[in-house]
């Protein structure tokens, strides 16, 4: 079959990767793709939200089967408009994809179906000053999240009361966050260890995919501003056996559970984004896709054919299949635009090595070729490398010996993922 991926990450070169290996795969699309990606397929110049376009290229190239990386697409309801033209799209419905779409709907949904999370408020402008009064009985560090989606931005830890105030004045009455801070989410700070699980699921059974753990700060030691993710670790030590258990029966099942109990049709990854408190899972959100740059050591540890995990999906086949895992561990690193997150400049010519060792990848994340061939930077997260071995700790420097010998100006990365576990 012909199958149309969407997106232009790392996440998006690992899934082209993986789908391409697939003796079910014909030919493989991508669009946007990256400067990796035409590797594995052919990029085509749509973007992810033009609905209309990637139907007429979708009914022009006998498309199969669409699988969407990035979650706006989710949320603004490719699901639902390709089911009129019966294109199975791996995702869930425009009403599911709310779970990532809206903090308050998923607050609400885990309430109704007892799922433990952090305790919450909700409150839009009219509910201005019941927020105030809320957030000064809350103990610091109080958390303020915008509602709707905001690029990984849209959540602000306060470490007092009067940042708190600011913040949700921002959000509430200057609309910091545009529409997303229309309504704004209050919580609890919980403190632990997170851990991010993969489930494919077609809305009535599952399957875990992986999981893995992200390192979200710039600086090393996990210092400094929030990024997109700069480095994944794969498998997580404490994720073991035990603490797993308890993801699946008191998180996973009961998310499941719910979606087909309200009818919520879901035939795609579910990110459950976790915190470890006291050897106790909480979600602190989901995402109705898989993450970047989890995928890029998930999915090199997945041992099925990944497309053939897709048809099952959408035959209703999911529970009897049996999902296998690498036994290595994997790592990646992810090299980063001079300043990124904040303002960075594009555009730089970029050096790859000839040759790569065993057992290691380049995912490319903001790149692109240039008509001369050129590959030049194209982003704030650049490209990662990614290695497998016997221990995190030497899948680790695998993956830093890779990323060192990758050349452009400006090139930044951490040299401690995985710290914790070495
Ligand atoms: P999100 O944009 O929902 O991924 O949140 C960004 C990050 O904020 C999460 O990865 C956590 O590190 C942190 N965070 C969100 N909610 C909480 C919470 N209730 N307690 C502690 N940290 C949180
Ligand atoms: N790495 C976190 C995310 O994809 O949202």
């Amino acid at each position: 079959m012909n199958i149309l991926l969407l997106g232009s990450g790392g996440r998006e070169h690992a899934l082209a990767w993986k789908i391409s290996q697939s003796p079910l795969c014909d030919k493989l699309f991508i669009a946007p793709g990256n400067g990796g990606t035409a590797q594995f397929g052919t990029n085509v110049a749509i973007s992810v939200n033009d609905f209309e376009s990637l139907e007429d290229f979708a009914s022009a190239h006998d498309v199969a089967l669409i699988v969407c990386g990035p979650e706006d697409p989710l949320v603004n309801g490719l699901y639902d408009f390709f089911a009129e033209s019966s294109v199975p799209v791996i995702g869930p419905s425009k009403a599911a994809a709310q779970l990532e779409g809206s903090k308050e709907f998923s607050k609400k949904f885990m309430h109704r179906q007892g799922i433990p999370t952090a305790a919450y408020r909700a409150f839009t402008a009219a509910q201005y000053d019941e927020g105030i009064a809320f957030i000064a009985e809350q103990k610091p560090p109080i958390v303020l999240k915008a509602d709707g989606l905001a690029a990984g931005k849209g959540v602000v830890i306060c470490e007092t009361h009067l940042q708190a105030e600011e913040v949700l004045t921002d959000m509430l009455l200057n609309g910091s966050f545009g529409e997303a801070s229309h309504t704004v989410v209050v919580e609890q700070f919980l403190s632990g260890i997170e851990l991010s699980v993969f489930v494919l699921t077609d809305g009535r059974d599952y399957k875990i995919i992986g999981h893995a753990k992200d390192y979200k700060r710039i600086g090393e030691g996990d210092t400094g501003p929030n990024t997109g993710g700069m480095g994944c670790v794969s498998p997580v030590p404490f994720a073991d056996a035990a603490f797993m258990q308890k993801v699946e029966e008191l998180i996973i099942k009961p998310t499941i559970a719910g979606l087909a109990k309200e009818q919520l049709e879901y035939k795609g990854f579910i990110f459950f984004g976790l915190i470890n408190v006291a050897g106790e899972p909480y979600v602190i959100e989901y995402n109705c896709r898989m993450g970047d740059p989890e995928t890029e050591v998930v999915i090199p540890r997945l041992q099925n054919d990944i497309v053939d995990l897709f048809v099952k999906l959408h035959n209703n086949e999911l529970a009897a299949t049996t999902i296998s895992f690498d036994t290595q561990a994997a790592a990646t690193v992810m090299a980063v635009s001079k300043g990124y997150p904040g303002s960075y400049t594009k555009g730089i010519a970029m050096q790859l090595p000839a040759e790569l060792p065993a057992d290691t990848m380049l995912f490319h994340a903001g790149t692109s070729v240039q008509a001369d061939g050129e590959l030049i930077t194209n982003g704030g997260r650049v490209i990662a490398a990614t290695a497998k071995a016997a221990t995190i700790q030497e899948a680790a420097a695998k993956a830093t010996a890779v990323i060192d010998q990758v050349q452009y100006e400006g090139k930044y990365y951490r040299r401690d993922i995985g710290y914790e576990f070495m």
